[in-house]
């Protein structure tokens, strides 16, 4: 079962409602607050504020809601206006938003700093910013004030640098004034002119806004989801698995992640657009208006946002206003609110900017996207991993334009510290406009509430036990087998190279087995050969080609034929359990030789105590935690349904007796830390190859492994002049280079 675009993954970073509960607590009026109290709030505002400047900018992983954020930034202001003398020396007034540039990247400095805007959240506000400009230029009432009205997207801004007409360097933000240089990356956009025609300045500084629009959001949310799993399933297995996979939370950290990365070719790969939308330093003055900057951006090639409009005159914004949030909903990408910039140069110099942002332009902020509604019931999606994840089920409500019925609630933990409870009113937010989530219950306190919510105790897709193993997040099924909602990613693990090597049988040729309802287990799979002709008739499967009958179906069922005998660590392997990883299928097929031996000590290992249990726990390599999933697996009497009907498909052959060789019947300690294996994958060799790993250095240790930092066993070995091997040595005995 593939989760629906809608529902963003339970593994994605959860920006909690922690932030915006916080600021409901902050509601006292700072005219009441007591000078103490009122230091001790501004030193915890700038920490906060601090922080998650940080997670947002440098990390691409938001803490909290911009509506939170927003929040504590009014919040510092409000206090900081009733106490100036307490204002603090790294107050956040002062500093554009923005975090110093992340280790990986050179830094950048721009010719002119990349400030910030300050915020309107109302008409009010819109108001004060247009007298105030008044005020400061002493324009009489009559004189027109024209702004151009560009609606602002939620996306990572960008410092371009031209020089004689050619794009030079590209850096983010950064703190403002340093940013990172990102110009490799900036060069894989399509939308980024590397030449202006002429004429041109000698050197200017253009900003814009890099984003993501909100259907490719969706597509690569979809894909780093998929992506994220299976690493997610590889790493269980006890595979090694590459780099972590980052689940962007919205277009905004999408955009971020995929500019900031070190390599370019990834960046190429993303689908990034730009807009430009603002100056730094010029050599000389390109335009006598925003408007006119603007047609320059265009004639050199830029994107400049179509909807951005010259308003004839002040009263206009808020109409503007209005229009853009009711389009909001509709347009290709996120928008948070509407900048105004007024339109003549000459006054925007003379107003110049204050703290961190420019007297000549505003944000005007769209009210934060927040809806109430009822929740119906906590329903649980079952991963292609078998990951259970509640979502929530609500009263259809209109959020921004968007009917939403479904919300994500992460996982267990989360319903229970903020206990929403079925029946519950909820508050409801469509963070970066995409995915909902619930904030918060509305009147917890009420009385007759529904009762807190039950994790389920069994898996909603097909019925098998649902356990959290302990100190873990997630709850997940054990049918992993027989799972409908996990069988195709577990198809895919079993014909894998590292496993059944079954050729032909990659992720696309098992959709479509699977979704024509032909297979369901592997099992099935070495009963397609009656179904052929049916296989034959389906698109790209029985074409001709211009030699003949397309030989697809064919060259697939002698492949599978071709591994009815698997060896039996590879058929361990295959068969997908949670920690059976390549390493550990080889130490079980080693210690139990044939399937039988394997699978009669497993049904034996059920039972707590047994002796077959301890001896499963005790073979080198295994421990508690894996022999505690192999038990898992066939307490699931359908898992073993599963296997059994495999095992009249296939017959794996067994185990090899271990080779005699120099560590055959040896023991073997390993001490200190090796540079180019973990301890766990040597000692899984050691046993391959038929040695005892033992833990304590003593006159019987045939020999020493000895790794950086190594203490006192070694010193031991030396005194006892047993054998000592560096890691170069370990490795060449253990036949690692061979
Ligand atoms: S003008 C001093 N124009 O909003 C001028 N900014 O809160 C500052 N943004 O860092 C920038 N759309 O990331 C400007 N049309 C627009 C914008 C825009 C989005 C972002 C930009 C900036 C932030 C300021």
């Amino acid at each position: 079962m593939r989760r629906p675009p809608e529902t963003p993954s339970a593994d994605e970073p959860a920006i909690t409602g922690e932030a915006v509960r916080a600021d409901h607590l902050r509601a006292a009026d700072p005219a009441s607050l007591t000078e103490e109290e009122a230091a001790a709030e501004l030193a915890a505002l700038a920490g906060e504020i601090a922080a998650a400047d940080i997670a947002y900018h440098q990390h691409d992983a938001p803490v909290m809601t911009d509506a939170a954020y927003d929040a504590l930034r009014r919040r510092n202001a409000a206090i900081e206006a009733r106490f100036p003398e307490l204002k603090r020396g790294d107050s956040p007034t002062e500093a554009a938003p923005g975090a110093p540039p992340a280790a990986g990247f050179a830094k950048s400095r721009h010719f002119t700093p990349m400030l910030s805007l300050d915020n309107a959240f109302g008409a009010e506000d819109f108001a004060e910013f247009a007298a105030r400009i008044r005020r400061f230029l002493g324009l009489p009432a009559e004189e027109v004030l024209r702004f151009v009205a560009e609606p602002k997207i939620d996306g990572l801004s960008v410092n371009l640098l031209y020089e004689a007409g050619r794009f030079v360097r590209g850096a983010t933000r950064g703190d403002g004034t340093v940013g990172e240089d990102i110009t490799r990356n900036l060069l894989t956009l399509d939308e980024l002119p590397q030449t202006l025609p002429a004429p041109y300045p000698a050197r200017i500084e253009i900003r814009g806004e890099v984003f993501m629009t909100k259907a490719e959001f969706l597509a690569f949310h979809a894909e780093q989801t998929r992506l994220f799993e299976e690493r997610e399933r590889r790493r269980e297995a006890g595979e090694r698995v590459g780099e972590a996979i980052r689940v962007p939370v919205n277009p905004r950290n999408a955009a971020a992640g995929s500019l900031r990365q070190l390599d370019p070719a990834v960046t190429a790969k993303r689908p990034l657009r730009l807009f430009a939308y603002a100056q730094g330093e010029s050599s000389e003055p390109v335009a006598e208006t925003h408007s006119g900057y603007l047609q320059r951006l265009r004639d050199w090639g830029f994107q400049v946002n179509p909807l951005s409009r010259l308003l004839p005159d002040e009263a206009a914004a808020a109409g503007f206003q209005a229009e853009m949030g009711r389009e909001r909903s509709g347009l290709a990408y996120d928008i948070d609110g509407v900048v105004y910039k007024l339109d003549r140069l000459d006054w925007q110099a003379r107003l110049g900017f204050v703290g961190r942002a420019p007297r000549w332009a505003i944000a005007w902020k769209f009210p934060a996207e927040v809806a109430t509604t009822r929740l119906l019931a906590i329903e649980i999606q079952v991963g292609r991993t078998g990951a259970l994840t509640p979502r929530a089920v609500m009263e259809p409500v209109g959020v921004g334009g968007v009917l939403v019925r479904h919300a994500t609630l992460h996982n267990e933990d989360e319903i229970a510290r903020k206990d929403v409870r079925v029946g519950d009113t909820v508050e409801l937010q469509r963070a970066g406009d995409v995915i909902p989530q619930i904030l918060c219950v509305v009147d917890p306190d009420r009385p007759g509430r529904g009762v807190p919510w039950v994790p389920p105790t069994h898996c909603p897709a097909c019925g098998s036990h649902a356990v959290r193993p302990e100190g873990e997040v997630v709850r997940r099924c054990t049918g992993g087998l027989i799972c409908p909602a996990q069988q195709v990613e577990r198809l895919i693990h079993f014909a894998a190279r590292n496993a059944m090597d079954i050729d032909g049988l990659g992720i696309e040729n098992v959709e479509q087995l699977h979704r024509e309802g032909l297979v369901a287990t592997p099992a099935d799979l070495f009963r397609l050969a009656p179904k052929a002709e049916a296989m034959r008739a389906w698109p790209g499967w029985g074409a001709k080609t211009k030699g003949g009958a397309s030989r697809k179906v064919e060259n697939l069922l002698k492949a599978i034929e071709a591994r009815r005998r698997p060896s039996l660590e590879r058929f361990l392997f295959a068969l997908g359990i949670r920690r059976i990883g390549e390493q550990n299928a080889k130490l079980l097929a080693r210690h139990y030789h044939t399937v039988e031996a394997w699978r009669e000590a497993m049904l034996a290992a059920r039972v707590v105590g047994s002796e077959a249990r301890e001896a499963l726990g005790s073979i080198q390599g295994i421990g508690p935690a894996i022999a505690q999933e192999l038990v898992e697996f066939f307490a699931e009497p359908r898992n073993l349904d599963a296997l059994d009907d495999l095992l009249t498909e296939v017959t794996p052959e067994p185990a090899e007796a271990v080779a005699e060789g120099v560590l055959s019947g040896k023991s073997v300690v390993f001490t200190g830390s090796l540079e180019t294996m973990t301890r766990q994958e040597a000692e899984a060799r050691a046993e391959v190859l038929g040695a005892k790993v033992v833990k304590s250095v003593s006159k019987k240790t045939d020999f020493v492994v000895v790794g950086t930092d190594a203490g006192s066993k070694a010193t031991k070995a030396a005194e006892l002049g047993l054998r000592v091997l560096s890691e170069a040595d370990w490795r060449e005995m253990a036949g690692f280079d061979a």
